[in-house]
């Protein structure tokens, strides 16, 4: 049947509480990105940096996986071939909704990072200044997160899966984030059928094969049930 592969965002946690970054009174119009999502911004001011991801912790912490996130599970054990999710949100929601082996391209909320000795571990749920690495000891430690002017974990890999993809998918993403707003056209290029699940168009709906517009929570379980039904079809 071909390997899938699916790109998250934001919108796909939104209903289960947690605010996405561009919709109105979303995160980036509350702080500035240059402030609390840049590695300048973290030199600059490490107390705040922390203060701001121990608080997407403490949120992402209380919020339950939604049926979106759970249908994508779903798909993942049932599809007769790879389901590969490729996420750019760092909460751990798909893992909660039972998904496995999600490439967490923006890394995630529940990692440290030693920025001395790239030592990497669970993290407390409150990181400061004044931590120090378990491994060389250095008070060097951050979000294991990716922040915009670095580069986003394993593109290699996910650029492998872009390659051999029968199916793209992107649910609820902005697409105004590169490297991933562009891997529809790596998936193109790879002659996959494309689709976008979004509340509303995005920047690069045109060009997708097909759109389908709605909350997540309602268009995602539909959308797997019909791929289901098509590998059934086809056995
Ligand atoms: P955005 O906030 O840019 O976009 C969220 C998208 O989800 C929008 O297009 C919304 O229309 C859509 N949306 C909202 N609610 C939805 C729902 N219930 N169902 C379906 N769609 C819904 O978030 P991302 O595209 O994930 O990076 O942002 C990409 C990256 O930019 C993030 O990973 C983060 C951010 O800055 C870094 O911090 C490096």
């Amino acid at each position: 049947m071909g390997k899938i592969v699916i790109l998250t965002g934001a919108g796909i946690s939104a209903e289960s509480g947690l605010g996405t970054f561009r919709d109105e009174g979303g995160l980036w119009a509350q702080h500035r990105i240059e402030d609390v999502a840049t590695p300048e911004g973290f030199a600059r001011n490490p107390a705040l940096v922390h203060r701001f991801y121990n608080a997407r912790r403490v949120q992402a912490a209380g919020a339950d996986a939604n049926a979106a996130h759970r249908a994508l599970a779903r798909l993942q054990r049932e599809w007769p071939d790879d389901v590969i999710l490729v996420t750019q949100n760092v909460d751990s929601l798909h893992e909660a909704g039972g998904a496995r082996d999600v490439i967490h391209m923006h890394g995630t909320l529940a990692g440290a990072l030693c920025s001395t000795c790239q030592h990497r571990w669970v993290s407390e749920p409150e990181m400061t200044p004044a931590d120090t690495c378990p491994a060389c000891g250095q008070r060097s430690v951050r979000p294991d997160v990716v922040w915009f002017g670095e580069m986003p974990y394993f593109m290699d890999e996910i650029y492998d899966h872009l390659a051999n993809a029968q199916i793209f998918a992107a649910i609820g993403t902005s697409g105004q984030v590169y490297p991933a707003a562009a891997f529809v056209h790596e998936a193109t290029a790879a002659d996959a059928e494309t689709v976008e699940l979004n509340l509303e168009p995005s920047e690069g709906v045109s060009y997708f094969d097909r759109k389908i517009l709605g909350p997540a929570t309602q268009t995602v379980p539909l959308w797997v049930d019909e791929l289901l039904n098509r590998a059934r079809r086809q056995n």
